[in-house]
């Protein structure tokens, strides 16, 4: 028969023991580890974190809608007008001849008898007319030059076919006009082309175009 004292004793050091326990749990981080998974916030996953970013909605940028901060910029968009050449800059290239004034019909008839191509029709120049007519002209004349192009079935007039007779038998000159300044509905092209690709354009339309 255990006495009182014996009693209170044994039960003082079963409370110790059990203390000393629960403080090496939480040291080993046993303890802190099964109270952590019930509190969702206090230990760092990652993947939630993740999660988090993946499925947070982006909030928009903020700008005022009459903010055109990214279109007023100093740079030329195609063809709205010729780039400057810093001064004392050196052309490498002739400068494109000077196309006759005056009212268009009268002023193509002129460049026809005025300006002479200085470009032989070479396999170079029709290769680099090639790459030119398909980048600027294909779209609305087809490729084969027909007129035919996806953007020009919605023109009227059609765009012009440049295999016929009629096209193939004008000057240079007058060609040179017609694409430098567009025709009735069709757009110029002297601010996209330089004078040289112009002439191998031309070339290409009368030798290459259609025959290869
Ligand atoms: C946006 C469509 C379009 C593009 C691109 C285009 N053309 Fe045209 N072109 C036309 C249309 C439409 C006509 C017929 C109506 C007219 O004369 O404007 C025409 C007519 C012509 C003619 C006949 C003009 C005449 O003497 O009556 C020539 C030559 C010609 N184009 C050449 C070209 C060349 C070369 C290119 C590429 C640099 C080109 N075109 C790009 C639409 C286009």
């Amino acid at each position: 028969m255990k006495t009182n004292r014996e009693e209170h004793k044994e039960r003082q050091e079963r409370q110790e023991r059990q203390e000393r326990q629960e403080r090496k749990g939480r040291i080993d981080g046993k303890h802190i580890l099964t109270r952590a998974s019930t509190a969702p916030f206090s230990t760092w996953r990652p993947w939630r974190l993740i999660l988090f970013l993946f499925l947070a909605p982006t909030p928009p940028a903020p700008a005022f809608p009459w903010s055109k901060d990214m279109a007023n910029q100093p740079s030329i968009k195609p063809q709205e007008a010729r780039v400057q050449a810093p001064p004392g800059a050196i052309p490498r290239t002739p400068r494109p001849p000077v196309l006759p004034p005056g009212p268009a019909g009268q002023a193509r008839e002129l460049a026809g008898n005025s300006l002479h191509n200085p470009q032989a029709a070479d396999p170079a120049s029709l290769a680099r007319g090639e790459r030119m007519y398909l980048r600027h002209c294909a779209a609305c004349h087809g490729a084969g030059g027909r007129g035919d192009g996806l953007v020009g079935k919605k023109f009227q007039p059609r765009p012009a076919d440049l295999t016929q007779a009629y096209v193939r038998g004008q000057a240079d000159g007058r060609l040179y006009y017609t694409i430098s300044r567009g025709s009735v509905v069709m757009p110029g092209y002297d601010l996209s082309l330089s004078g040289r690709d112009r002439w191998h354009l031309i070339n290409y339309l009368k030798q290459g175009l259609g025959r290869e």
